[in-house]
């Protein structure tokens, strides 16, 4: 996988870890399908290489996710490789004054059900290719072990984690392999201001691509890698430490 030359849906490629990825690859030569809402970032990733098609899209919306698709289907019928990586994090607690629903629903949509449409829709494009295809899904540590506060964050990601493996056998047997890549806290605009030792988003992406090329269907990145060790050693102390995280 991605030792030939690919085109590749990226969403959330103008920002931390889905811009490093989109450089990176760009670099190894693979076509680039990216997607996110701001239609300003996205121009200019268009101007400074032919190689990348973007596509402005609210994620969170099942009408425009859907016609997006539509479009990408038509365009791009040789695409090979998708990589949900597009997210927000909010970090509400239930007992906030302030706490805002719809603000779940959006995390839910974006975080989790995006990533569920857009494979549903691109499965058959995928499984159409003579070449292995894959979908990546990008999760987090926060997946096996919540912290306190972006409880429905943490949520998301281990439904990431779940649906990632329901998928793999689903496939099983096709020329479709499930990816999820584990990350660890990473230096992007979605983790501004929060202290700790943060893995540089040029990095994450770096490990994640590397997985990927090797075929591996768990990727874990960086500390956390960790995880599992520690899990099977003592499930109580990851979750005291992640629960601060
Ligand atoms: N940073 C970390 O420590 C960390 C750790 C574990 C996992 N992750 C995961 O890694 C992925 C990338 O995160 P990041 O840290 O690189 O975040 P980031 O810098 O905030 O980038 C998020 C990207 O998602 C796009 N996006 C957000 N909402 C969208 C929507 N409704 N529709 C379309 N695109 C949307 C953003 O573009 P627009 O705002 O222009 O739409 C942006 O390109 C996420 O899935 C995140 O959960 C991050």
């Amino acid at each position: 996988m991605l030792t030939q030359p690919r085109t590749i849906l990226l969403t959330g490629g103008t920002s931390g870890i889905g811009l490093a990825m989109v450089e990176q690859l760009l670099e190894q030569g693979h076509q680039l399908i990216v997607v996110s809402r701001s239609s300003d970032t996205l121009s200019r990733l268009k101007e400074n290489s032919e190689q990348v098609a973007t596509y402005a899209c609210d994620l969170s919306s099942r009408q425009q996710t859907e016609s997006l698709i539509e479009t990408i289907k038509k365009s791009h019928p040789e695409l090979s490789v998708v990589i949900n990586n597009a997210g927000v994090q909010y970090t509400p607690m239930l007992l906030d004054q302030d706490f805002d629903l719809d603000s779940v629903e959006f995390e839910i949509k974006v975080n989790f059900v995006a990533p569920v449409w857009i494979s549903y829709l691109l499965l058959p494009t995928l499984i159409k290719q003579t070449a292995p295809a894959a979908i990546v899904n990008i999760s987090s540590g926060l997946a096996f072990a919540p912290k306190t506060g972006s409880a429905v964050y943490c949520a998301t990601k281990a439904a990431i984690h779940s649906i990632s493996q329901s998928l793999r056998y689903q496939l099983a047997g096709t020329n479709v392999q499930i990816c999820e890549a584990i990350l660890p806290l990473v230096d992007t605009p979605m983790t501004a201001g929060r202290g700790g030792d943060k893995l540089s988003a040029h990095e994450a992406a770096r490990q994640i691509i590397r997985g990927v090329k090797h075929g591996k269907p768990e990727i874990y990145v960086g500390k956390a890698r960790l995880l599992k060790p520690l899990m099977r050693l003592s499930p109580t102390l990851v979750k005291r430490i992640m629960r601060r995280y």
